[in-house]
């Protein structure tokens, strides 16, 4: 098989390693990532266990990077599109619809370039039906002799187990049109797949059921961590543990034990962005009830957050101003070092506005993506502004010298772990713990001296 063309850094590279008959090509406009990608140190530009193991056994064999998109296009067979898809910021449903405009910019650039036929997948998520956009800019523009065949192919990995989602999936997505020719390409995509993952894994379907498929996956994923949040303000003011609830929940096998960790709030690139396209979706259908419905899931994430911070500060005597908060985590889960929507992003903003001095610590975010993030979580204020404010420390111990309080907004391991008394004996007193991520031995910190606070237990001390 010729290469394939694709932007999906894990993805690609697992389907290197299982087929070794296949050229995979990513092609990025980027230069500086591609750079990253092809460094001899592996020093790749994302952090994803198991990633550069996979990368150094295939990279130059049958995984190539390269800024030169023509020539991966028109090399190709099949070609992921696999650009980003984030929310509007401004225009026709803004704050809620996906920018189509990667999508639609990639796809011109294929049938631009493109001298032979081609299979088309759409990776990146995008609203219901975006395949027929595609379908008909690809044919408005294709040379004579090129037919282009559209897949929809929706990528289930989360990050930080990635590698793992990819090598052994619940299940791998293709929609189809219901045509010869669009089984026929499905088919093509679906033998990529079967070198690893079992036939019955391999759902084939229609295409704007493999695009809907997406959205309602990730709104139901989180729409769980909702009720699981919105339960643990309940268990809060009454005495329940969070913990307890969601294990007798979980134990009932039509609920499931998954997803029902109470949390600071949930992040990530996918969630909220999935939701509030589904939300668009929704009212462009004259469906209000169901906006409203899946809008909620992101209101409660919200208000999830503001009563963490509002905690903090009812706890610490009704002020924080002045005072240091050592905040644990950055990333938007454990073993990522992507920040994207992460709760610790919007506490963060919540404690600059209380005045509070803030000591950032994070095992894998790099300095500068904190400082970016915080720039824009407040346009209105300086760099040097913030800065009077927060500091970034180089390790945990660091970052809780002195603090008053410590918040993990993130479940790194290594913050379980970390010298607890020796934490204890550099703090002011009282010493508060606040844990959003209900990952620390409560008794075992209260037994040091430490004042705990979890998310969805009452007050602990
Ligand atoms: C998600 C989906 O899981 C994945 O299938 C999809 O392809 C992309 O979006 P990801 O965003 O990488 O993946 O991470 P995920 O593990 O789903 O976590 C999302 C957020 O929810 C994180 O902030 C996480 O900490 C939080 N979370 C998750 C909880 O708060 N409680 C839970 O029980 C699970």
């Amino acid at each position: 098989m010729a290469p394939v063309v694709v932007k999906s850094g894990p993805t690609c590279a697992v389907i290197a390693l299982k087929c070794p008959n296949i050229k995979v090509t990513i092609v990025d406009l980027n230069q500086s990532r591609v750079d990253a990608w092809n460094s001899s140190d592996f020093a790749l530009p994302i952090y994803e266990p198991g990633l550069v193991d996979i990368v150094k056994a295939c990279r130059g064999r049958n995984l190539f990077f390269s800024t030169d998109v023509d020539k991966g296009i028109q090399e190709a067979d099949l070609i992921f599109v696999s650009v980003n898809t984030p929310t509007k910021k401004s225009g026709v449903g803004a704050g809620f619809a996906a920018d189509l405009n990667y999508v639609e910019l990639a796809t011109r650039r294929i049938a631009a370039v493109a001298t032979t036929s081609k299979i088309v997948v759409e990776k990146s998520t995008v609203p219901c039906r975006t395949a027929e956009s595609m379908r008909t800019i690809l044919d408005a523009n294709s040379k004579k002799g090129c037919d282009f065949q559209i897949l929809s192919n929706p990528e289930f990995l989360a990050e930080g187990t990635a590698i793992n989602d990819l090598l052994s999936p619940d299940r791998v997505l293709i929609g189809s049109l219901q045509t010869p020719e669009g089984r026929d390409a499905c088919e093509s995509l679906a033998n990529v797949y079967a070198h690893w993952v079992p036939k019955e894994r391999i759902l084939t379907v229609g295409l704007w059921s493999s695009e809907l498929s997406k959205l309602a996956a990730n709104a139901m994923l989180a729409q769980r961590i909702s009720s699981i949040n919105a339960l643990s303000a309940i268990c809060e003011a009454t005495g329940a543990n969070i913990d307890e609830v969601a294990y007798a929940v979980g134990k009932d096998s039509r609920v499931g034990p998954k997803f029902l960790k109470a949390s600071v709030g949930f992040g990530g690139s996918c969630f909220q962005k999935d939701i509030l396209n589904l939300v668009y979706l929704s009212e462009s259908l004259h469906l209000p009830e169901v906006a409203a419905y899946w809008k909620q899931v992101v209101q409660l994430n919200e208000y999830q957050k503001r009563r963490f911070s509002k905690r903090v500060v009812d706890t610490l005597f009704n002020t924080i101003t002045g005072k240091k908060i050592a905040v644990l985590g950055f990333a938007f889960k454990a073993d990522t070092g992507d920040t994207r929507e992460s709760a610790a992003i919007t506490l963060i903003k919540h404690f600059q506005e209380e005045r509070a001095r803030v000591v950032v610590y994070d095992p894998q975010v790099v300095e500068s993506q904190i400082w970016m993030d915080l720039s824009e979580a407040s346009p209105d204020i300086s760099l040097d502004q913030i800065k009077k404010q927060v500091s970034i420390a180089p390790s945990a111990l660091e970052a809780c010298h002195n603090a008053e309080a410590i918040v993990i907004a993130t479940e790194w391991k290594e913050f379980r772990e970390i010298n607890w008394e020796l934490v204890y004996a550099n703090m002011n007193k009282p010493a508060f713990v606040f844990d959003g991520r209900l990952l620390v031995d409560v008794e075992k910190l209260k037994q040091i001296g430490f004042k705990v606070m979890s998310i969805g237990r009452g007050d602990t001390y």
